[in-house]
């Protein structure tokens, strides 16, 4: 039987945004952060604290942690890389930092420009530093169902960094199909063998739709048994790193699947297809997202 509820990260602000080439202002970000907020979601990805040189787009990071308006036990996550970007975080108020590696050896380097083994060495001192101020750890691990210049990732590669974010004190941890190229069964078999390393009620699905399989993948997801997903509103996103990649799975459809399921997830889907219109107007482009764009021509 499937989960009776399911959480929601809603990674629009962070993994969607920081693919726009256009600078976005500081407030419409805030804006975006605070109507996510208001729609209910427990968890919102709200910033990256990496390098400007690296993701120009998220540059405005303190600024949009400052601005936004927090309801009370909200997880307002941020990627940091590096103890720089840790020190930012912890500056910010983040109540979650996240780390992120890969099971592609050679996405690491294009992404976070070092090896697998190096990043998690890297990430050692970013674990302890969140341990140290209470801060959530979680971890993501990109690629883990297919790379962009190394192309077939094995399942054992996927569970090697799950141990190993396991080992430096994940709390939750993300296996993401960067360029959305993994398909049902596929995705039901990594997550088996990865839940061998890691409790399964604490790893996410973070799928991306470039092929058009996110929805299949999180209904095969919930299958085996997850009950976390990362969506973005609007379907916004791409990764700066994955050429051709586009967003992430769109929330307004992920949450239209939830419905259909009676699987409860706490968010209010007409608020979602707001916030989504919003974005989408100052981006000047309709949201790629069916439950969006239906919702909104009613
Ligand atoms: P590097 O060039 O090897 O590192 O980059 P460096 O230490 O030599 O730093 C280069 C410059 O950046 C220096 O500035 C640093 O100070 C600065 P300079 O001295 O030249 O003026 N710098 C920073 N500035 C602000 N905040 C920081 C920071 N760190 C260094 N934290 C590094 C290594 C990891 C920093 C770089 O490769 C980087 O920032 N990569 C991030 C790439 C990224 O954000 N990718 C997208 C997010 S991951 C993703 O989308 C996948 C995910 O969604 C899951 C999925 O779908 O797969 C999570
Ligand atoms: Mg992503």
């Amino acid at each position: 039987s499937l989960p009776q509820q399911v959480k929601i990260v809603e990674v629009g602000p962070r993994d969607g945004l920081q693919n726009e080439k256009e600078s976005i202002p500081a407030d419409i970000k805030i804006e975006l952060v605070n109507r996510l907020t208001a729609a209910g979601f427990a968890n919102i990805e709200a910033a990256s604290f990496v390098s400007p040189k690296w993701v120009p787009q998220m540059a405005t990071s303190a600024e949009v942690m400052a601005g936004i308006s927090r309801k009370p036990g909200v997880i307002y996550s941020v990627l940091t890389p590096n103890m720089k970007g840790f020190e930012a975080a912890l500056a910010a108020g983040a109540d979650e930092v996240v780390i992120f590696s890969s099971a592609s050896e050679a996405f690491a380097q294009k992404n976070i420009n070092c090896s697998i083994e190096e990043s998690i060495e890297r990430f050692r001192d970013v674990a302890l530093a969140a341990k140290q101020n209470n801060i959530r750890l979680r971890g993501s691990i990109s690629c883990a169902f297919g790379c962009p210049y190394q192309g077939e990732v094995a399942p054992a590669s996927v569970a090697d960094v799950v141990r190993r974010l396991r080992d430096l004190g994940c709390d939750e941890i993300d296996i993401a199909d960067t360029i959305g190229v993994g398909t049902a069964r596929q995705v039901q078999n990594v997550m088996q063998v990865v839940a061998q390393e890691f409790p399964l009620h604490s790893l996410s699905g973070h799928f991306h739709d470039t092929y058009g399989q996110a929805l299949a993948n999180i209904y095969a997801s919930l299958e085996v048994g997850i009950s976390i997903f990362h969506s973005s509103v609007a379907g916004l996103g791409g990764c700066p790193y994955a050429k051709g990649a586009t967003g992430n799975v769109a929330t307004e459809d992920v949450l239209f699947l939830m419905q259909g399921l009676g699987i409860h997830t706490g968010i209010d889907l007409n608020a979602v297809v707001d916030a989504g219109q919003f974005i989408s107007t100052h981006l000047g482009r309709k949201a790629v997202s069916r439950a969006c764009n239906a919702i909104a021509a009613k």
